[in-house]
C-alpha cells in the first residue's frame, strides 16, 4: 500500500471510538480474559459485586455477569459505553474516570482492570487517585485484579521500539492498515504510541497518539501498599495475553515479573 496523502491528526482513538472495530481487531471469542479474572476471583474468595474499570466494549463485564456476578462496568468512552449497553447487556454501565471516581463506599467486593487500562494513570497523582478511589469503593478485604504491560520489560529490550510495526485487518469489506511506532519518554516513564491508520475505502489516513505509564513491579507494589493493599500475586504470566497463553486449570502464575505483561492480585488489608 502506498501513502500518497499526509495523515490527518486526530485526537480520538479509532478503536475505542468504534467498539465493533475494537472487538474485530482484538478478538477474544472464548472470553479468556474474563475466564482468567473469574478464576482468580474464585481462587481468592471474592464476593459477587465486581467493578470493571476501563470496561471497554463490556464483553468481559457481561461474561462475569453471566457467571453470576453483579457487575458495574466503568469507562470514559461514550461509544464504548453505548456499545456495552447494547451488545453486552447485564452489567450496569457508568461513565467514570478510573483516575479518580466515586461510586460509593464499600460498594464492591472486587475491582478488575484489564488490558493495561490501569496504565492510563500516567502520573503518580493519577495512580494515587485510582488506588484511593478503589479503596473507597471496595469493602475491607476486597480484591484488586489487574493485567497490563510490564514497564520492566523495556529495560534493556528495544525490539518493540526499533522499527515501525505494520498490521492489517479487514472489517465489513474495508481493509485497515496500521503503522505503529513506539517510543519511550524516559523522564515521564511513558510508552508513547504514534499510529497512522489507512483504510482502502478512500478516507484520508489519520494519525493518532496514545501513551501508557511504564510502571515497574516494585513501584506497583509500593503504590499498592501505600493505599492499604497487600499483594497476593505479582507475575508475568501465564495470563490472557501472554505467550504461552493462560488456559483454565493452569496455576495462577509464579513470582517472576520480567516478561511483557504484568498480572497483579492484591487485597485491601488496612490503612494506607
Ligand atoms: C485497551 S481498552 C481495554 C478494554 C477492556 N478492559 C478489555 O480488556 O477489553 C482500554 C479502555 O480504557 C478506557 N479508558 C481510557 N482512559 C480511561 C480513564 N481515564 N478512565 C476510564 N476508562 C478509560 C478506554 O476508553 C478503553 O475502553
Amino acid at each position: 500500500m502506498t501513502h500518497t496523502r499526509e495523515p490527518v491528526p486526530d485526537h480520538g482513538n479509532l478503536l475505542t471510538d468504534h467498539p465493533e472495530l475494537y472487538e474485530a481487531r482484538f478478538p477474544d471469542p472464548v472470553r479468556l480474559a474474563a475466564r482468567w479474572t473469574e478464576d482468580l476471583l474464585r481462587a481468592h474468595g471474592a464476593g459477587p459485586r465486581v467493578l470493571d474499570l476501563g470496561c471497554g466494549t463490556g464483553r468481559d463485564a457481561a461474561w462475569l455477569h453471566r457467571a453470576g456476578r453483579t457487575v458495574t462496568g466503568a469507562d470514559t468512552s461514550e461509544p464504548m459505553l453505548t456499545h456495552a449497553r447494547t451488545h453486552h447487556p447485564g452489567p450496569h454501565y457508568v461513565h467514570a474516570d478510573l483516575r479518580g471516581f466515586d461510586l460509593g463506599e464499600n460498594t464492591f467486593d472486587a475491582v478488575v482492570c484489564l488490558d493495561s487500562s490501569l496504565l492510563y494513570c500516567h502520573t503518580n497523582p493519577e495512580l494515587d487517585g485510582m488506588l484511593a478511589s478503589c479503596r473507597r469503593a471496595l469493602r475491607p478485604g476486597g480484591l484488586l485484579v489487574a493485567e497490563m504491560r510490564n514497564g520492566a520489560y523495556f529495560l534493556g529490550r528495544t525490539r518493540l521500539l526499533d522499527a515501525p510495526a505494520w498490521s492489517r485487518f479487514t472489517w465489513r469489506d474495508t481493509t485497515y492498515t496500521a503503522m505503529t511506532t513506539l517510543r519511550v519518554d524516559r523522564a515521564a516513564q511513558l510508552l508513547c504510541r504514534r499510529r497512522v491508520w489507512t483504510a482502502d475505502d478512500g478516507s484520508a489516513p489519520v494519525e493518532q497518539h496514545s501513551a501508557w505509564r511504564l510502571l515497574f513491579p516494585q513501584e506497583l507494589r509500593y503504590a499498592l501498599a501505600a493505599h492499604g493493599f497487600g499483594v497476593l500475586l505479582l507475575h508475568d504470566g501465564p495470563g490472557p495475553r501472554t505467550e504461552p497463553v493462560w488456559r483454565e486449570g493452569m496455576p495462577s502464575g509464579g513470582a517472576v515479573a520480567d516478561g511483557d505483561r504484568l498480572h497483579v492480585v492484591a487485597r485491601l488489608v488496612g490503612a494506607g
